[in-house]
């Protein structure tokens, strides 16, 4: 089976990058990405995408227009396309049964009933959004319940494994593409054809088809798996700064055992972004309605631990500030929850500013991705701050971390941007109140040289101390 047109209702961080991506490498597929934002649609289509990642925009400028399209027409895009990605937002519940730990799956339901009400022939139903398990049962019940004559529905289980800031790379080179739908002959033909799209540029040995609750499963286990390497690790950075220990060292002799292997051991101010915090918590939602609350509570952790990190960096930066942050100015470099994005969402950033707010410190932000208004968004979200006049008094933003940094008692390093390793600190470290600190939340800078600067240093995993040259092991 061949397809010509594919539809993907939702251009966001997940739909946009992947059209992009399927456009440029399938030129005989017309790809229509569709909103209901308005906004959002009018940045596709404009000169300043709604999401910077790293090659998008080379992308869209080759395929927009050809065989790439962005529109609102919900309706339109459905009743054309053979092939309908979901791509729309599953973030936690805030309300009602659930709250704070399942996935919101209204989005997604509403996505179904509208296929089910304009459709006029049958379609493949690709659900690309990251669900609980058995979540393709509640969008097939919807579509057939809803059925017209001459129209048949397959629904496929199709995760996402692109990471943000890697997206396009991830996309065009993926570990694997995870396929999953029904066993009968019909599910086994509509397999087929999504197996026909990734192979225009995936080798076949890569796209892995399974039964639609395995793959849903298996995009929830590897965002847990990678979420909970990342806590195993800051749990060991807070014994290296009991012991003496230093924790890029310890990630170093640990990951080279190749049955472990190096990546994602990487310590750091906590793990931040739209998936990690959702997904695992969704996962002990699921365990816990399957009664397994042992699983559950293992989960659990991996959050629990992420929290802990926050809250234990924050603590030593206000302890090595003699106790007090009150008044204190404090410069933040980077507010992306990770380098090469300008997403916040979920950034520890956030949280290292609330915990740092509620102690009266001054905060000058600088990120060189995000925009201002998406800073102020987040720091005056209902559970950050209650009082945004307060934001407002103690928080200013930067387009140059020199000057975020002019008159600061501290910098706190929040995102491993590049340009952050190459900035003067010797200039930084003039223009400071002295005794200036400097906290390396991501591990990133030289602490060798910036104490010979004569800044007070510390970071995660590791106890600085004067003198001492430490090796340094290539990151992952
Ligand atoms: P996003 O918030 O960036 O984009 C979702 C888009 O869907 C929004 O633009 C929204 O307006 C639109 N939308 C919502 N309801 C709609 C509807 N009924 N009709 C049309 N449009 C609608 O979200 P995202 O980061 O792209 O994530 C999408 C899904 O992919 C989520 O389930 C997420 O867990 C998963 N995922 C995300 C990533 C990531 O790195 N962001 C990676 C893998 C998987
Ligand atoms: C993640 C998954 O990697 C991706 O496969 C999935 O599709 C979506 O969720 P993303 O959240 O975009 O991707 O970025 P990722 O690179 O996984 O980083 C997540 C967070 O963990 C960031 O805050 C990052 O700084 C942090 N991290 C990552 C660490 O603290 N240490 C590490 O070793 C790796």
């Amino acid at each position: 089976m061949t397809l010509k047109k594919i539809c993907c209702i939702g251009a966001g961080y997940v739909g946009g990058p992947t059209c992009c991506v399927l456009a440029s490498k399938c030129p005989d597929i017309t790809v229509t990405v569709v909103d209901i934002s308005e906004a959002r649609i009018k940045q596709w289509n404009s000169e300043k995408l709604p999401i910077f990642e790293p090659g998008l925009d080379d992308i869209v400028k080759q395929c927009r227009g050809k065989n790439l399209f962005f529109s609102t027409d919900v309706d339109k895009a459905i009743i054309e396309a053979e092939l309908i990605f979901i791509s729309v937002n599953t973030p936690t519940k805030t309300y009602g049964l659930g709250k704070g730990r399942a996935a919101d799956l209204k989005h997604l339901e509403s996505c179904a009933r509208r296929i089910a009400n304009v459709a006029q022939s049958s379609k493949i139903v690709v659900e690309k959004s990251t669900v609980p398990v058995r979540a393709a049962e509640s969008i097939t019940n919807i579509l057939k319940a809803n059925v017209k004559p001459n129209v048949k529905y397959q629904v496929l289980s199709n995760p996402e494994f692109l990471a943000e800031g890697t997206a396009i790379k991830d996309l065009c080179n993926p570990d694997r593409v995870l396929i999953g739908g029904e066993r009968s002959a019909a599910g086994q033909e509509a397999i087929e054809a999504l197996c026909w799209v990734y192979e225009h540029w995936v080798s076949k040995e890569k796209v892995i088809t399974m039964n639609t609750w395995s793959s849903e499963l298996s995009k929830l286990a590897a965002n847990a798996f990678l979420a909970q390497r990342i806590s195993s690790i800051n749990a060991m950075s807070a014994v290296c700064e009991a012991t003496g220990a230093d924790v890029s060292e310890v990630s170093y002799a640990v990951g080279s055992d190749t049955r472990i292997g190096p990546k994602f051991l990487q310590a750091s101010v906590g793990f931040g972004g739209s998936c990690f915090q959702k997904d695992v918590l969704n996962l002990v939602y699921l365990c816990d309605c399957l009664n397994l609350p042992e699983c559950a509570a293992y989960w659990q952790q991996v959050i629990d631990m992420n929290e802990y990190q926050k809250r234990r960096f924050v603590n030593r930066i206000i302890e090595c500030l003699f106790n007090t942050v009150a008044d204190k100015k404090i410069a933040m470099f980077g507010f992306a929850f990770k380098k090469d994005t300008g997403d916040t969402r979920e950034s520890a950033s956030i949280y290292l500013s609330k915990y740092l707010m509620d102690e009266g410190a001054q905060l000058r932000i600088y990120d060189p991705k995000v925009e201002d208004s998406q800073i102020m968004r987040d720091l005056t979200a209902p559970n950050i701050s209650e009082n945004p006049e307060r934001v407002d008094k103690l928080v200013s933003l930067f387009s140059d971390p020199y000057r975020a940094a002019e008159g600061a008692h501290a910098v706190v390093v929040c995102t491993e941007w590049d340009e952050f390793k190459t900035l003067d600190y010797q200039r930084i470290y003039n223009n400071m109140l002295k005794p200036a600190s400097i906290f390396d939340g991501r591990m990133i800078l030289d602490h060798e040289a910036l104490h010979d600067l004569g800044f007070h240093v510390e970071t995660i995993g590791k106890k600085i101390t004067r003198g001492k040259v430490t090796r340094q092991f290539p990151s992952v």
